[in-house]
């Protein structure tokens, strides 16, 4: 049995990776810049890739296009298994975008939509990880420098996330990957508590310089990133997911890590100490 891992220099790629390997498993590990060269823009790769491959974890491309013909290609090349990282919220997807210019419907998250509904219909067996924003966010990803400078400016008000840790999420793939049980299943997964953005950087400055939480309005937060150079494409996008949060859709902790694992999901304290006790 030979797993391929997609995006798996990635923050969950690369935990699940060390994970399976540790379980003895077969693993080929792919990304543009990682072991095995795998790009969602070069198809004429793909192939060699999935070959050989019994089960895929599937981090899906931004876009739409190219998801569901790698799925179909995996189908033909013999992939009995598929086990996607989507996002939680992903199905109120439609509701929160303003048309594109061509008058298609504006979507949050179109590779990631694209991937479920593709699985779904592949005939192979599927599950889905719908995961809450990662707590890893803070210190491998777009909130890094925020916290670096001490300030963090987010229009969330008091409305709470239950952010989860990318081990946790690393560990339910590894089991949904292996073991039998849980295909057609779509777990919802998130930590064990909700955290005002507020809260979550009060927590990892006990272990690092003070950080200010800023309210802002979505203008001002819109302002922002066009001031830091985003695309407009971008800063939509993020209006779309921070509307979803604030509205409340994702506040409430979810119990996919528990159904999963038969124990609760990580703190975001144990992963703040754990990542910011040892710098
Ligand atoms: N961050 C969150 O809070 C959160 C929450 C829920 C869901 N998600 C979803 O999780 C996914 C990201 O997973 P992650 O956080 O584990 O990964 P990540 O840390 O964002 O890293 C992205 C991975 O994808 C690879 N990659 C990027 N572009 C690629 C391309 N064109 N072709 C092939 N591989 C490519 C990268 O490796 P190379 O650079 O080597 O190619 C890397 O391994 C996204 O779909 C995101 O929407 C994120």
């Amino acid at each position: 049995m030979t797993i391929l891992v997609l995006g798996a220099t990635g923050k969950t790629g690369r935990r699940l990776v060390a994970r399976l390997r540790g379980m003895g498993v077969e693993v080929r590990a792919a990304s543009r810049s990682g072991e095995v060269r795998f790009d969602w823009a070069d198809r004429a790769g793909w192939a060699s890739v999935v070959q050989g491959v019994s089960a895929v974890y599937l981090v899906a491309a931004e876009e739409a296009e190219p998801v569901e013909a790698f799925v179909e290609l995996a189908v033909e090349a013999g992939v009995k298994r598929f086990v996607v990282l989507s996002g939680r919220g992903i199905d109120r997807a439609g509701e929160a975008l303003p048309a594109r210019a061509d008058g298609s419907p504006g979507v949050f998250g179109p590779g990631m939509v694209t991937a479920e509904r593709a699985v779904e219909a592949s005939g192979a067996e599927w599950s889905v990880i719908r995961a809450n924003n990662f707590a890893q966010n803070f210190s491998e990803d777009v909130w890094t420098a925020p916290v670096e400078a001490g300030r963090l400016a987010l229009p969330l008000g008091a409305v709470g996330e239950p952010f989860v840790d990318v081990e946790d999420v690393a560990e339910v793939a590894a089991v949904l990957l292996t073991e039998d049980g849980h295909s057609g299943r779509i777990y919802d997964v998130s930590g064990p508590e909700s955290l005002t953005f507020a809260e979550a950087v009060e927590v990892i400055g006990r272990w690092t310089k003070p950080i200010e939480y800023v309210e802002l309005t979505p203008e001002q937060y819109a302002d922002e990133l066009r001031g830091e150079g985003y695309p407009e494409e971008v800063v939509e996008v993020l209006d779309a997911m921070f509307g979803i949060m604030r509205a409340g859709h994702l506040s409430t902790p979810a119990q996919g890590v528990e159904q999963v694992l038969g124990r609760p999901p990580a703190s975001f304290t144990a992963y703040a100490e754990r990542t910011f006790g040892n710098r």
